[in-house]
């Protein structure tokens, strides 16, 4: 039987087996999806069993994305852009590495039907999947991105990535149409993200990039100004979908009963 893994550290809260498997069987596919913790010692061989054709896919998750790239023979152009793998397969025997991320973000915007053309955004934090938002934003047309993160260091060698983008200082306050939370905070319930600018704003698309809990603060509050909100469950379900698409050849479908199905357990 083919096998597929996540892989990252920590692993137990990834809802991916959950995802694949549900899609391997409405589908027919004799194939599993498993979750593996693993250390940075362990990716060298992992990977490998990729091109013994031991394991048929792997899913890259937190701290890996990028420290995955050295094991790898090519990268798409995805991929090599944001320094970031999510999707690992084999073709002509060569073991690439690519980024769904990107497309998850795409989809999930347009699912909420926002055209991001010409607008203005801003993105907290500088974390691991920040570099594929950029590249996703860039992508749709918008006028202009500023990263704003705790840490200004860590936004700052975003830009060595991404010239035409803007850091400023965490705290400043910043013009924009769509804001983006790509910070940690939010993940325990009571966190609140304390940027006072945040909390006069009304017509504004405000897009968190975590989905459990399904409505951090940062959500809920924008929600009662009047904005329109946006969690991560979208993003993390095409992400998963273009991983399955790469890997099965088929589009798996995206609709209610699946996303009941994933957050309600
Ligand atoms: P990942 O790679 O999983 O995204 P990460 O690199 O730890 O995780 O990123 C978490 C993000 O949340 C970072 O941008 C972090 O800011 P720092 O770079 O300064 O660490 C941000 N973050 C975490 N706790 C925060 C807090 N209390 N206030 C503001 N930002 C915070």
């Amino acid at each position: 039987m083919k096998k597929y893994l996540v892989i990252g550290n920590p692993i137990d809260h990834s809802l991916s087996p959950k995802l694949h498997n549900f899609w391997l069987k409405k589908n027919n596919i004799e194939a599993i999806y498993e979750r593996k913790k693993i250390f940075e010692s362990d990716l060298n061989d992992l990977i490998l069993e990729v091109k013994r054709e031991k394991i048929s896919g792997i899913n890259v998750t937190v701290p890996f994305k990028r420290t995955a790239i050295s094991f790898l023979d090519e990268l798409t152009s995805e991929a090599d852009k944001t320094k970031s793998v999510n999707t690992i397969y084999l073709r002509d025997k060569k073991i690439i590495g690519h980024n769904t991320d990107i497309e998850g973000f795409e989809k999930s915007v347009k699912f909420q039907e926002f055209n991001l053309k010409n607008q203005k955004i801003l993105i907290l934090g500088a974390g691991g999947v920040v570099p594929s938002i950029i590249f996703a934003l860039l992508k749709m047309g918008v006028q202009k991105i500023t990263v704003s993160n705790r840490t200004t260091e860590k936004a700052l060698d975003l830009k060595k990535l991404f010239k035409d983008i803007d850091i400023v200082d965490w705290g400043k306050e910043i013009e924009f149409d769509m804001v983006i939370n790509a910070t940690s905070l939010g993940l325990q319930k009571n966190d609140k993200i304390n940027l006072e600018f945040l909390k006069e704003k009304k017509n504004k698309f405000f897009y968190d990039i975590i989905y459990n809990p399904i409505e951090t603060q940062f959500l809920k509050r924008a929600k009662e100004l009047g904005n329109k909100v946006e969690n991560g469950k979208m993003m993390f379900i095409h992400q998963a979908a273009a991983a399955f698409k790469i890997w099965h050849n088929i589009e798996p479908e995206i609709n209610e009963e699946l996303i009941e199905y994933l957050l309600n357990d």
